[in-house]
């Protein structure tokens, strides 16, 4: 098994669901069901990506009860103020002592038609104000088909990074667009590929530290049956989970991997 000493990220993306309160009783849920199976927070950290309209409530628990969660949103402006009707500054997100914002997640690039032109503006927005950017990248099933699996990913990250500094602090998120919320999660072997060239771009665009140390997640389809395979891999740093993290016991399994692995 390849060590690595980079932090396992396991992050939990609820995208549109559970309102403020339903947050509350969730976050809680999920510290006990930790706390009762033991889990040690040090070797593993968790991070939940709440809707806009949580974020304060979920903030006040997590200070209140000292539970040891990131808390990150699901996207910011590439503005930082001023007349953009319905837009979150970053500003504001760093205020909430957000640690980490998701980028160019494939919902985001088709609903909103976000190119990579947004991402690398938003991720630009995110380092000013001091949050991590969680980049996502990775192939639609045609873009599979036509390119294979690493050629747009590759590419999208590259755009993204276009002008961050080399100690920037980011994270890289692949999620082939196929496998989110269908079920059908990519293989180890393949996220272990796509991961990898991943991370080689950051070793190009910024440098062999900035590889060194960013976190490069799967997701996809992540499931407590097959996050163990995901981890085993040496490029594979974590998680970015959807469906799966708005079930407590599932998502405390995911986090709970070394269970499963024995790393
Ligand atoms: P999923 O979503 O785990 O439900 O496939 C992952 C994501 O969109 O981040």
């Amino acid at each position: 098994m390849a060590m690595t000493t980079r932090m396992p990220l396991i992050a939990g993306n609820w995208k549109m669901n559970l309102d403020h309160l339903q947050a509350v009783a969730f976050v809680q849920k999920l510290h006990w069901t930790l706390k009762d199976a033991g889990h040690d927070h040090s070797t593993v950290e968790v991070a939940v990506f709440p809707p806009f309209t949580d974020l304060r409530t979920v903030q006040t628990l997590l200070d209140a009860d000292k539970i040891p969660f990131g808390l990150g949103a699901q996207d910011l402006s590439t503005h930082d103020s001023g007349a953009y009707t319905g837009e979150i500054s970053g500003a504001f997100l760093s205020k909430l002592d957000a640690r980490y914002v998701i980028i160019g997640h494939s919902e985001r690039r088709e609903y909103h038609a976000e190119g990579d032109d947004v991402v690398a503006a938003k991720v630009q927005a995110a380092l000013r104000h001091g949050l991590v950017p969680v980049i996502c990248v990775g192939e639609t099933s045609d873009d599979l088909e036509k390119f294979g699996a690493s050629a747009v990913p590759v590419a999208q990250l590259r755009a993204a990074l276009e002008g961050v500094a080399a100690d920037a602090d980011i994270v890289v998120a692949y999620e082939p667009v196929w496998a989110i919320g269908s079920g059908q999660a990519a293989t180890p072997d393949q996220a272990q590929d796509v991961c990898a060239k991943l991370r080689d771009v950051v070793a190009e665009v910024l440098d062999a530290d900035a590889a060194a140390r960013t976190r490069v997640l799967y997701g996809g389809s992540v499931k407590a049956a097959n996050i163990a395979g995901f981890m085993r891999e040496p490029d594979v740093d974590g998680a970015l989970v959807g469906g799966a993290s708005l079930l407590v016991d599932e998502f405390s399994s995911i986090i709970r991997f070394q269970k499963h692995v024995g790393v």
